[in-house]
């Protein structure tokens, strides 16, 4: 069985064709990245019109890598919640008319179920139980997850996501988007001790959520102070940025594996898979590593390409195939972020 998948949930057009089997005969993904660089952020509108003209032809791209014709398709399936409304739009749409045309099951999926999916087909092995842990710049989620399809929040950010923290910070030093890449650059050559930024609710063992809304605030103040002013025309010496840039990560790595490593405690689940760009983060991972490593646990992270917004993440609807959960053409695109 083949399955092509579609997914533009957010600011990445990606089509790929797997199989029931998990063997990914092709994976597009067009990314969007420098429509939005100069506005430091993902325009929603800009998104959505990009979608509209990539679409097509990346799906064709896909087919054609898989070396395969349309009509060799079994199944459709698109990531049709959460994200913009308007790039969601784009795919379900194309979802739905090739399921039509070629009369073949419709199935919508869940893009962060899929996240944490994107690790079984990356590992060619059943994940579930496990502790997922998505961290974009649109999610910082923890969940307990029982099956491809009973995910259970046990707690997230109650502000902004953890990548759009390094976005945001990255900005406020004069470095270029998308800000984790180039953060976690400049912080190699920093001290990772020079600043005591806040780590929100780190030794609050009641809760496993993040806040980065303060510790960007407090980025913004050892930088800035209060005032007003205009962060482009700011003059920062290089050695005080790379010691900013490496406390503001150290931060961040410390309240993501804090709070991982709360969540396996709390609920004695030893596997832990991570899914979102910031998992690309170096400090991160080898943090991560050695404390799951010394708990005696497991951590599975895929490869970078199959971490951020891909479409193979869609091979979760092979779950759902077999399940028996296939859409009609009612299916509809679902922006709200469920945590
Ligand atoms: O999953 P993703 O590609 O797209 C979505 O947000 O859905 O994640 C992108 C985010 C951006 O905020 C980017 O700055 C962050 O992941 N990111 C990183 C690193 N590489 C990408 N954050 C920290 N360190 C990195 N090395
Ligand atoms: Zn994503």
């Amino acid at each position: 069985m083949k399955i092509l998948t579609i997914e533009t949930t957010c600011d990445e057009t990606a089509a790929a064709v797997i199989t029931d089997e998990l063997d990914v005969l092709s994976s597009v993904v067009a990314s969007q990245e420098e429509l939005h660089q100069r506005f430091a952020g993902v325009v929603p509108e800009i998104a959505a019109r990009a979608h509209l003209e990539r679409c097509l032809p990346v799906i064709h791209e896909a087919i054609h890598k898989a070396n395969i014709e349309l009509s060799d398709i079994d199944a459709v399936a698109v990531a049709h919640m959460p994200g913009l409304a308007g790039s969601l739009l784009v795919g379900v749409t194309a979802a739905k008319t090739l399921a039509w045309l070629l009369d073949r099951p419709l199935i919508g999926i869940n893009h962060l179920q899929g996240h944490i999916y994107a690790c079984q087909v990356a590992f060619k092995k059943p994940i579930f139980p496990c502790i997922g842990l998505i961290i974009s710049g649109g999610h910082s989620t923890i969940y307990h997850c029982r099956s491809p399809f009973d995910f259970d929040p046990l707690g997230g950010t109650i502000d902004d996501a953890a990548g759009e923290s390094f976005d945001k910070v990255a900005s406020m030093l004069g470095l270029p988007y998308p800000g984790g890449p180039s953060l976690s650059k400049c912080a190699l050559n920093g001290d990772p001790k020079a600043f005591a930024f806040p780590r929100p609710f780190l030794n609050d063992s009641s809760r496993l959520d993040f806040s980065f809304s303060g510790l960007k605030t407090a980025v913004r103040y050892e930088i800035a102070g209060p005032g007003a002013v205009d962060f482009k025309s700011l003059i920062i010496d290089d050695q005080r940025k790379a010691d900013i840039a490496a406390s503001f990560e150290q931060a961040v790595v410390d309240c993501l594996v804090g709070k991982t490593m709360l969540a396996m405690q709390k609920t004695a689940i030893p596997r832990v898979c991570v899914g979102g760009g910031v998992a690309a983060n170096r400090r991160f991972r080898e943090a991560l590593e050695n404390r799951i490593a010394e708990e005696g646990g497991e951590l599975l992270i895929a490869p970078m390409h199959l971490c951020t917004d891909n479409a193979v993440l869609g091979a979760i609807a092979i779950e759902k195939i077999k399940a028996g959960q296939v859409d009609d053409l009612s299916l509809d695109a679902v922006p709200g972020l469920i945590r």
